[in-house]
């Protein structure tokens, strides 16, 4: 089988973004640009990944997601254009003479699906490049592929150099294609920029094959996948589209989603079957739902882990390190933050549980807090198995709270309460017979004066 390198090219600045955040960090569905990208690539499993980056972009280099292959990182000093930018691959890929697949950093949602047609398409015509073609409901900014009668692609031309006739196409180029590596750098080196950017133009390898004598061909994508981002409108469409996706595919694998419009998801949540999703919950990143889980409307998660039979929500915060157990509930108002809620225990109320452990079966009281900070360190709260801990408390970190112990209502816990214990820690009530009559009687005589 021939072997695959893939080249992404993100050197580019994203000026329209106007960010200071480079381009391709800006996020869709809970996840820079970029690593959707990285994502797909590596999901082609290639032997080789580059990624070609500007030179003020160590930090996006520095940020990727590990995964196998490893990127390798090429530096384009000079933005001088996408034909120099890959050019900018070749000293990483020296010794490769496989396929090349070349994608944007900034066209996030093409698919693996679209990418293995691809490449299978040169494989089969033989032809030295395959160029992802699209037909855009607005062409404007694109390049034009321009096919002989024959329906081979001939050359591209870029909308700025493109003459009426040219400009009238619809056939556009996505940028995306894969380019027979015997090939390829030896085009590149062949291009100039004689033209109305004054950059080499990767565009230009199309024309500089058919004059070698070599076939190019071209294959369709659908707009959605292949749209890049320049600006935040774009950004803000991506997302639409990406959460579109997201959407199907989490009810054709057995979730309902009541209100799919309102139902916002990261590209890593993993939802199980059976499960059930009120309207307007968000799922930020990092996120695991087994089977039989309802998530009744308005929560928001991210970084958690529910397991099957539980309950969450309405209103439920779940927050980084919150892992809930089997047919745990947490409520409304509920804020869980680095916790474990064991199996069927109850956080029913307006509680906020951080930096602990609730015990199997425990019941935390409405308006209970975990004191986890003292202003300097984070401090471990512990409850037991079975425990009742009574509305309105504060547990004051680090505290054990042993199996099977009861918490008075409404006490502050500065100390560890053994197993099977009560602890009371609030003031005791006083009780004065007839005293609220005088107090009326004595406040309504000074009024009448
Ligand atoms: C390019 C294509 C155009 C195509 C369009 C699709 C060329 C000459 N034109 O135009 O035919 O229809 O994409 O969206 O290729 N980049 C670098 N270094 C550079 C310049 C660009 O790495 O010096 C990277 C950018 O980061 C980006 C990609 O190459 O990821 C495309 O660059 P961009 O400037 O957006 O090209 P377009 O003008 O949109
Ligand atoms: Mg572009």
């Amino acid at each position: 089988m021939t072997e695959t390198a893939i080249v992404i090219l993100a050197a580019g600045k994203g000026t329209r973004m106007k960010s200071r955040l480079p381009k391709v960090h800006h996020a869709i569905a809970g996840q820079p640009l970029l690593h959707h990208v990285v994502a797909t690539a590596r999901g082609l499993g290639p032997e080789r990944l580059v990624l070609v980056l500007g030179p003020d972009m160590a930090e996006v280099g520095a940020a990727l997601p590990q995964g196998s292959p490893e990127v390798e990182i090429a530096e384009q000093t000079k933005r001088l254009g996408t034909g120099h930018a890959l050019l900018m691959a070749e000293p990483a890929l020296a010794d490769f003479s496989g396929d090349v697949v070349v994608l944007y950093g900034d066209v996030p949602l093409i698919t693996g699906e679209t990418l293995r047609a691809l490449l299978a398409r040169r494989q089969s015509s033989g032809a030295a490049l395959v160029v992802l073609a699209f037909e855009p409901e607005d062409s404007a900014a694109y390049g034009r592929l321009v096919l002989g009668s024959d329906g081979s692609l001939e050359c591209i031309v870029e909308r700025l150099d493109a003459d009426e006739a040219t400009a009238a196409i619809t056939l556009c180029n996505s940028g995306i294609m894969a380019v027979s590596g015997a090939h390829l750098f030896g085009l590149l080196k062949a291009l100039d920029n004689n033209n109305a950017k004054g950059e080499y133009y990767l565009t230009d390898i199309v024309a500089a094959a058919r004059g070698l004598g070599l076939d190019c061909v071209h294959a369709m994508a659908s707009e959605e996948e292949v749209m890049g981002i320049n600006d935040r409108v774009q950004l803000a469409e991506a997302e639409a589209a990406l959460q579109g996706r997201l959407r199907r595919a989490a009810m054709e694998n057995g979730a309902t989603l009541i209100d799919p419009a309102t139902t916002w998801f990261s590209s890593d949540t993993v939802l199980g079957e059976d499960v059930i999703v009120g309207p307007n919950t968000v799922f930020g990143p990092g996120v695991r739902v087994a089977d039989n889980v309802e998530i009744r409307a308005f929560c928001h998660l991210e970084g958690a882990e529910v397991s099957s039979g539980a309950i969450i929500g309405p209103y439920a915060r779940l927050r980084p390190g919150a892992e809930i157990g089997e047919g745990a509930r947490v409520g409304n108002f509920v804020e869980v933050k680095k916790a474990r809620v064991e199996k069927g225990a109850k956080i029913n109320h307006l509680s906020y549980i951080g930096d602990a452990r609730v015990g199997a079966g425990a019941n935390i009281g409405a308006g209970t807090i975990t004191c986890n900070y003292d202003g300097y360190a984070k401090s471990l709260s512990d409850i037991g198995a079975g425990a009742f801990i009574g509305s309105n408390s504060a547990l004051v970190a680090p505290v054990v709270i042993g199996d099977g112990a009861v918490v008075a209502a409404g006490s502050v816990i500065t100390r560890d309460v053994a197993a099977d214990a009560i602890a009371v820690a609030r003031g005791k009530q006083s009780e004065y017979a007839g005293a609220a009559a005088k107090r009326r009687t004595k406040l309504e005589s000074g009024r009448k004066k």
